[in-house]
Formats: C-alpha cells, sequence, structure tokens
C-alpha cells in the first residue's frame, strides 16, 4: 500500500491515528476502520442490492428500514475484524452529505451515538468528496488533480486542490451514468437471464455490452456542440425506451422474455459505447480549460475516476485514450473501493485529521444535520462556458475495434 500520506512528517501523525466511517447514503450499510498509512483494519459491508433488484429501485423507507436493521452489527464486525474497541479509534467520520435523507438519518443516528459513548470527535463526511479521495489510500496521488466522478447519483468533474477544497468544473443536468445503465438493464429485462441476475444494472450491461457491436444503434451523443463540461444522460433512457420497443415489436417479445440474445447485447453495447464517448467528450474539455487555467502543473497530470460507474472497463479505456493523447494519467482505485463503502469515509476521516478541519468534539454535535443535496466545492462551470473552448475530438475509434476483434474472437471460440 503506498498511500499519499505514508511519508507524511511526525509533525502531523505523532502516532498511528486510526478513525472509523460509517456510510448508509444510498444503498450500502458500510463501516471500516483505516490508520493514518492507509491500512485497512477492519471492514464491513452490507449491500441491499438484492432486495432494491427485486423491488425494481431503491424504495427510500425500505432502504431506511434495512441500514436501521444492520448499522450496528456492520459497525460491530468491522470493530471485531480490526480487533479493536470503539475507545480505541480515534475519531468516527460519518457521511452526511448528499444522500437519500431516510438512509443519511440512520448513518448520522448511529455516528453521533458512538462519538457521544465513547467521548471521540466526529467528522461529517460529503460522499462525493470521499469518491475523489479515496485514490489517495492506495496511490501516492499528490493534490491538485482533475477528477471524474461517475456513480448512480452524480456525475461531475471536479479539481481536487486539497482535502478540503474542490473546484467544480462540470456536472449532470439530469440523471446520473449509473441511473441510466439501471433503468436500461430494467427496461431490458436482463434480470430474467440467470447469469445477470444477481448484477447490478451497470455490470449486468458490461458484460452483455462485451459480447455485441458498439456500432450497431446510434443514441446519439448528448450536448455535443455545448462549450462547457456538463453532462446531460436523459436522452439515452429516452433511447434505450424507444429502441427496446422497436426491437421488441420486430421480434414479437412478450411478457417476460427479452430480445433476442445477439439483438440484447448489441443494444447493450451501443450504449455504453454512447455513453462512453459522452464522458469522453466532456473530460476533454476539461482537461483543455485546466490546462488554459493552469490548474493542474504539468508534473501533476492525474485525472482520478471514482464511483461505482468507474468499475466498467470500457469506460476507463475510453477515457484512458482521451488521457494518453493529453499526456494525463488515469488513476482508479480498485472496483470494490469505487462503489460506496465505509473504507472512503473513514478514509477521508483521515485526510481531514491530517488538516485538522472539519472535526466536532463529541458534545457540540447539535449543529450537525444530514444535507440531501450539497454542491461540491466552488463552482467554476460558469467560468468553463465562458473560456469557449472548441474541441476537436480525440478518436475513439481503436476501442471500436477492438471490442469488435474481441466480440469475433468469442465467437470463434464457442
Ligand atoms: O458509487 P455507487 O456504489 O453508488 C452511488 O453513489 O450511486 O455506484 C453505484 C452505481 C450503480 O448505478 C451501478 O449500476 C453502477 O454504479 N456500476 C457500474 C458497474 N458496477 C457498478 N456501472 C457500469 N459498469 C460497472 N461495471
Ligand atoms: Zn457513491
Amino acid at each position: 500500500m503506498k498511500s499519499a500520506l505514508k511519508n507524511e512528517p511526525n509533525l502531523v501523525f505523532k502516532r498511528s491515528v486510526t478513525i472509523l466511517g460509517i456510510e448508509t447514503s444510498c444503498d450500502d450499510t458500510g463501516c471500516a476502520i483505516v490508520n493514518n498509512e492507509g491500512h485497512i483494519l477492519g471492514e464491513s459491508l452490507h449491500s441491499q442490492q438484492e432486495i432494491h433488484l427485486e423491488h425494481g429501485g431503491i424504495i427510500p423507507p425500505v432502504a431506511r428500514d434495512l441500514h436501521k436493521a444492520a448499522i450496528q452489527n456492520v459497525v460491530k464486525k468491522a470493530l471485531d475484524a480490526a480487533n479493536m474497541k470503539i475507545a480505541d479509534v480515534d475519531a468516527i467520520a460519518t457521511t452526511l452529505k448528499p444522500g437519500l435523507p431516510l438512509s443519511l438519518i440512520i448513518g448520522m443516528q448511529y455516528g453521533k451515538h458512538l462519538s457521544k459513548i465513547s467521548k471521540k470527535p466526529f467528522i461529517p463526511i460529503h460522499h462525493m468528496e470521499a469518491h475523489a479521495l479515496t485514490i489517495r489510500m492506495v496511490e501516492q496521488v499528490e493534490f491538485p488533480f482533475l477528477v471524474l466522478l461517475i456513480s448512480g447519483g452524480h456525475c461531475l468533474l471536479a479539481v481536487a486542490q486539497s482535502a478540503t477544497h474542490f473546484q467544480l468544473i462540470g456536472q449532470s443536468r439530469d440523471d446520473a451514468p449509473g441511473e441510466v445503465l439501471d433503468k436500461a438493464a430494467r427496461r431490458l429485462k436482463l434480470r430474467n437471464i440467470l447469469e445477470f441476475r444477481s448484477m447490478s444494472g451497470g455490470q449486468a450491461i458490461e458484460l452483455a455490452a462485451s459480447r455485441g457491436n458498439p456500432k450497431a444503434y446510434e443514441f446519439g451523443i448528448p450536448m455535443r456542440t455545448y462549450r462547457n463540461c456538463d453532462f446531460s444522460f436523459s436522452g439515452f433512457k429516452n433511447s434505450i425506451h424507444r429502441i427496446t420497443m422497436a426491437e421488441e415489436k420486430k421480434y414479437e417479445v412478450t411478457g417476460g422474455q427479452t430480445i433476442p440474445k445477439p439483438v440484447l447485447y448489441d443494444v447493450c453495447a451501443s450504449l455504453q459505447h454512447s455513453i462512453a464517448i459522452h464522458i469522453c467528450h466532456r473530460v476533454q474539455r476539461a482537461i483543455e480549460y485546466a490546462n488554459l487555467k493552469q490548474l493542474i502543473p504539468p508534473n501533476r497530470r492525474n485525472l482520478v475516476i471514482s464511483g461505482g460507474v468507474a468499475c466498467n472497463k470500457y469506460i476507463k479505456r475510453a477515457v484512458g485514450v482521451v488521457c494518453r493523447e493529453m499526456d494525463y494519467s488515469v488513476r482508479v482505485p480498485p472496483p470494490h473501493l469505487c462503489t460506496d463503502n465505509g473504507i472512503m469515509i473513514a478514509w477521508n476521516g483521515m485526510e481531514r485529521w491530517r488538516v485538522q478541519d472539519g472535526i466536532y468534539q463529541h458534545d457540540n454535535l447539535d449543529c450537525l444535520d444530514i444535507q440531501a443535496r450539497c454542491p461540491l466545492g466552488q463552482d467554476l462551470s460558469e467560468d468553463v462556458s465562458k473560456s469557449e473552448i472548441k474541441c476537436k475530438w480525440i478518436s475513439l475509434s481503436e476501442l471500436y475495434a477492438d471490442n469488435v476483434t474481441e466480440t469475433l474472437v468469442d465467437a470463434v471460440k464457442t
């Protein structure tokens, strides 16, 4: 483990510091204990995915009840795995924003309770900042860096100037990419095929897409002519509905049946490809903007990708092509740190501990509350628009060629 804080002078960490983190912003109840060297001492994660898949989406009161039922045990399991008691940790970090209010409340109440009974400080955490900073637990990525956060609830591009200072370059005007992938998987009834049954929508689409032709269907790339770094994914939802309906009609598909597999795989591959292109366009302009405004020094040209959709290999490869052409390195945490977890919250607590900022004493917690919505840092998006950056899109044809070759190889094998 090569955490960015590993070589911090003893001045900051006079002794080993351990932080316990709690995450309940959406549908995962997570807890972990990490130390200042980036070691995970104990972890526990309870996913509600299976239940929400059955309901066809997250029902907030159901999520709340599941968090409530799980939280005590999840925290106990993480502490047991670390062979620690709550009195042994230095502080308790908990996600307070943004997220589903009913879910956030459960984490906040439990985190505050732990802080009060143990008399340990409490550190409120912004979920997106935690996603952005996770990379520094596993790699020596120094500030400032560019970050692309793509998940089921969010999509944004920002500069992380420090653990507490972020500059927002662009964000989604409507849906998040993970949300579109989840809805597409549902519309295509992927769950009715056994091998996709227990996967998240994004995972299912990725696997199905690996067998299809990304150029089979035209989805149209949103916001091509908008000279900003904002995103829009709602059009993909309409297109997937329209395409699926037409194919269902064509193949006389009824009830729980899916459209025939080769067609299904092509639809998934084309959707994934179009989402990747849209993300790449916004990333390209963000890099050009960061260079123009000298936001990132030449020796720090890193683009960090995180959030659940950062698990997607095709999207990572696509963004990798743009970064290679623009002389940036792509840094992505391992998949289990990209999706929601308690580790990233504990680590964000550690980043705050290092700078001693945003730490609350156990008897001063009444001022802290959850926030369903909360922008990330200083908003530069208007300045991005004003900069009128015209991009000559970097070709991503190498992706497409590779994918077709892989598909052909698969076809030959089977
Ligand atoms: O970050 P995350 O765990 O929760 C949010 O904060 O939203 O992200 C969950 C999202 C889901 O929409 C899921 O479908 C998507 O991440 N996801 C993926 C993949 N694995 C998870 N999307 C694309 N490809 C994947 N392999
Ligand atoms: Zn998340």
